[in-house]
């Protein structure tokens, strides 16, 4: 999940592109004309609106739940947010990769990453806190769970991931939208993005710095390990 600050939709570009794109993909999507074009470019702009109110709901519970834990146990859990809502490209992309047809419906039913969203925090306890927390809430489901902090990936990769569903009010309709939570650690996420951007950016050493990686990511395991027991003999 790449975080950028997304441009509010731009939707004579968005038909633009959309129109390129479905000219060059010819399969599984039929060709289309024009006024499909815009309906379908429409669709889309919605959907965007449904995921980016997804977010809000799921950041203001965070908030919420922080400021909480903050009043009850003198103790900021999270540290930071990041949210996105997936761009226009990296969701075609991701559709075209899948040999998924090119449409708002078919992205709703089959991609849950649409509305990610990273929760930072200070440290590992807090974690498996604010999962808890939010994962009791009467209006939150969830689809998928992936523990990288128990189960760390062959490459050192740590971080808690889950998808949940969230209702989202409308005008005269109730959607209930997936959202994909990442939460990890200070360390965890600069560890993440070091290997992003090493991976996205570097085609030499991969083999040196594949070995090296994974060794910082024992080594932050073990600060956090040894700074999270400091914590707790000072303050439990
Ligand atoms: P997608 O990769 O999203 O299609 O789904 P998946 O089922 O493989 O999901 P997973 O939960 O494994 O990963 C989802 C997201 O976690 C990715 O889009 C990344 O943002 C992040 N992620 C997973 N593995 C890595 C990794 O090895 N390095 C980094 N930097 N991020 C990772
Ligand atoms: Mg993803």
């Amino acid at each position: 999940m790449y975080i950028k600050r997304n441009a509010s939709s731009d939707l004579e570009n968005l038909k633009k592109e959309f129109q390129e794109i479905s000219n060059d993909y010819k399969k599984p999507i039929k060709t289309i004309g024009p006024q499909e074009v815009y309906e379908e470019v429409f669709n889309f702009a919605k959907l965007n609106n449904v995921y980016s109110a997804a977010l809000k709901e799921i950041s203001t519970k965070l908030d919420i739940i922080d400021s909480d834990f903050q009043h009850m146990y003198k103790h900021n859990p999270i540290h930071h947010i990041e949210s996105r809502v997936k761009d226009f490209h990296s969701l075609i992309k991701k559709l075209k990769h899948r040999n998924l047809e090119i449409s708002a419906e078919i992205a709703r039913d089959n991609i849950t990453d649409i509305a990610g969203i990273r929760v930072i925090c200070n440290r590992i306890e807090d974690i498996y806190a604010i999962e808890n927390l939010l994962l009791k809430q009467e209006d939150i489901n969830l689809l998928k769970r992936k523990d990288y902090i128990k189960n760390p990936k062959e490459n050192g990769y740590r971080s808690l991931h889950i998808i949940i569903t969230v209702p989202v009010f409308l005008t005269d309709s109730v959607e209930v939208a997936p959202v994909e939570i990442q939460i990890r650690t200070i360390g965890m996420d600069m560890w993440a993005s070091l290997e992003h951007d090493l991976r996205y950016k570097n085609k030499d050493n991969t083999e040196k710095f594949k070995k090296e990686l994974k060794q910082c990511s024992i080594d932050i395991e073990n600060v956090e390990k040894k700074m999270q027991s400091i914590h707790s003999e000072i303050f439990d």
